[in-house]
C-alpha cells in the first residue's frame, strides 16, 4: 500500500470506529414517495423534492425538448459559451417570480453550494465583517472561509447577542447570514428580526432560502412571502422543492452585475445544461400557476407533524431527535425493515451525541403513507 492508502486507510478506521461511517444508497428511479432504494421498494420521507416537481411531465419534457435542441452541455463558463437563451430567461423568471422591492435580478449558478460560496467570496473581504448563525449550512461556513472576511458567529437565532456583536463591528461594513429554513431542524429564522437588527447597525443581510423556496409562503416564495420581510441578498436553489439542479441570488441589478464579473464560482465554472435550466424554468412556471401544490404539502406537513406531536411545525423538515449515533444509525435501519426510508444524520452534519433522524415531507405522501410512516416511527421510539 502507498502511504497514501495507508492514510486513507487509518483515516476510515477511525471514521468507523466513531460510528460515523456512511455508505452510498442506491436509487434505480426517480424521486417519488414510493422509490426503490437499494433493489427494495421504500417509502421516501427523506428527499428534498418537497413538491414532487422533479418528475413532473411538464418539467420533464421542458428538459428533454431543451436537450434535443442545445445538446447534453454547455461547452463553457457563463461568461464564454455557457449562456443560451434559456438561461437569460430563467434568470429574468427567477428575478420576477422572488424578487421585488428593488432587487430584479437574478444569478443563476450550478448549485446553491455555489451560490452561497459566490456570494460570500464576492461581497466578504477584509472590509466586511460577517455576522453567521451558529447552524448555519456547510456552504455558508465555507463561504466565510474562502471570503478571508472578519466572522463572528452568533447563538442560534439569539438576536440579542447579533445585536451585541454587532455592536462592536470595526469594520466599514457588516453583513448578517442566516439560512431561512435551518437545513437539519428545519426550524426558521426570524427574518424580520434579524432585518431589523441589521437595519439599527446599518449591516446587510442575506438568507439562504434553499429550503423555503417552494415550501413556504401560500404561493411557494419561500421566507420571504411567508415573513413579509426581504434581506438584501436571496440565495435560493433549484435543486430542492424546484425539483431540478442549481443556485441562484435574487439580488439588484448592480449586485447582480459585480457576481456576473467577479464571483469565482460563476467565472470559472461550467454553465449549467440548458437541460437542467429548462426543466428548473418549468418548476417555476408550474409554480406560478398552480396554488395546490404548495397547499398540499402544507397539508401534509401538518398531517405528519400532527401524528408526531411535533409542535409549530411550518416547514417540511421534521427533525426526531435521537442523539447517540450507533442508535440513530439503527432506527434507521429498523424503519427501512418496515419500509420506510429516513437517513440517521449524525456529526459533522449536526453536533456530536445530537444524532437525529431528518424526515421530511412532500405534497406527493399520501395520507395512508403519513399515518403508516408516523405509527411506525412511533412504535420504534418507544422502544428504543
Ligand atoms: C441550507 C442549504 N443551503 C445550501 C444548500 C446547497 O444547495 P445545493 O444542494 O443546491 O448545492 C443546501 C443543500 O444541500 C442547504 O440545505
Amino acid at each position: 500500500m502507498s502511504s497514501l492508502d495507508d492514510l486513507a486507510a487509518d483515516r476510515n478506521a477511525a471514521w468507523t470506529g466513531a460510528g460515523l461511517s456512511r455508505t452510498l444508497r442506491e436509487f434505480t428511479g426517480p424521486q417519488e414517495p414510493l422509490a426503490r432504494i437499494d433493489d427494495r421498494d421504500l417509502i421516501l420521507f427523506a428527499s428534498s423534492n418537497y413538491l414532487g416537481l422533479a418528475t413532473h411531465p411538464g418539467v420533464t419534457a421542458a428538459a428533454r425538448a431543451a436537450l434535443g435542441t442545445y445538446g447534453a452541455g454547455s461547452g463553457g463558463s457563463r461568461l464564454t459559451t455557457g449562456t443560451t437563451d434559456l438561461h437569460s430567461g430563467l434568470e429574468r423568471r427567477l428575478a420576477d417570480f422572488f424578487g421585488g422591492g428593488g432587487h430584479d435580478d437574478a444569478v443563476f449558478l450550478a448549485t446553491g453550494y455555489q451560490a452561497n460560496l459566490a456570494v460570500l467570496q464576492t461581497i466578504a473581504g477584509p472590509d466586511v465583517t460577517v455576522y453567521s448563525d451558529s447552524l448555519n449550512h456547510a456552504s455558508i461556513i465555507d463561504g466565510c472561509r474562502l471570503a478571508r472576511a472578519m466572522v463572528r458567529v452568533f447563538p442560534h437565532g439569539d438576536l440579542v447577542a447579533l445585536d451585541r456583536l454587532l455592536g462592536e463591528c470595526a469594520t466599514p461594513y457588516s453583513l448578517v447570514v442566516s439560512d431561512g429554513v435551518f437545513s437539519m431542524d428545519g426550524d426558521l429564522a426570524d427574518l424580520p428580526g434579524l432585518v431589523a437588527v441589521a437595519e439599527r447597525h446599518g449591516a446587510w443581510t442575506m438568507i439562504d432560502d434553499a429550503h423555503g423556496v417552494g415550501t413556504l409562503g401560500a404561493t411557494g416564495r419561500g421566507s420571504v412571502e411567508h415573513h413579509g420581510a426581504r434581506p438584501d441578498l436571496l440565495v435560493g436553489t433549484a435543486s430542492k422543492a424546484l425539483g431540478g439542479e442549481g443556485g441562484f441570488v435574487v439580488c439588484s441589478s448592480t449586485v447582480g452585475t459585480l457576481l456576473r464579473n467577479q464571483a469565482r464560482g460563476f467565472v470559472y465554472s461550467t454553465a449549467p445544461s440548458a437541460a437542467t435550466v429548462a426543466g428548473v424554468r418549468a418548476a417555476v412556471d408550474v409554480l406560478d400557476g398552480t396554488s395546490d401544490l404548495v397547499a398540499r404539502l402544507h397539508a401534509n406537513v401538518r398531517e405528519c407533524a400532527g401524528r408526531l406531536d411535533v409542535r409549530r411545525q411550518v416547514s417540511p423538515i421534521i427533525p426526531v431527535p435521537v442523539g447517540d449515533e450507533g442508535r440513530a444509525v439503527e432506527m434507521s435501519r429498523e424503519l427501512m425493515e418496515r419500509g420506510f426510508f429516513v437517513p440517521p444524520i449524525r456529526w459533522p452534519t449536526v453536533a456530536r451525541g445530537a444524532a437525529i433522524l431528518r424526515v421530511t415531507v412532500s405534497a406527493e405522501h399520501t395520507p395512508e403513507q403519513i399515518r403508516a410512516f408516523a405509527d411506525a416511527l412511533r412504535e420504534l421510539t418507544a422502544r428504543h
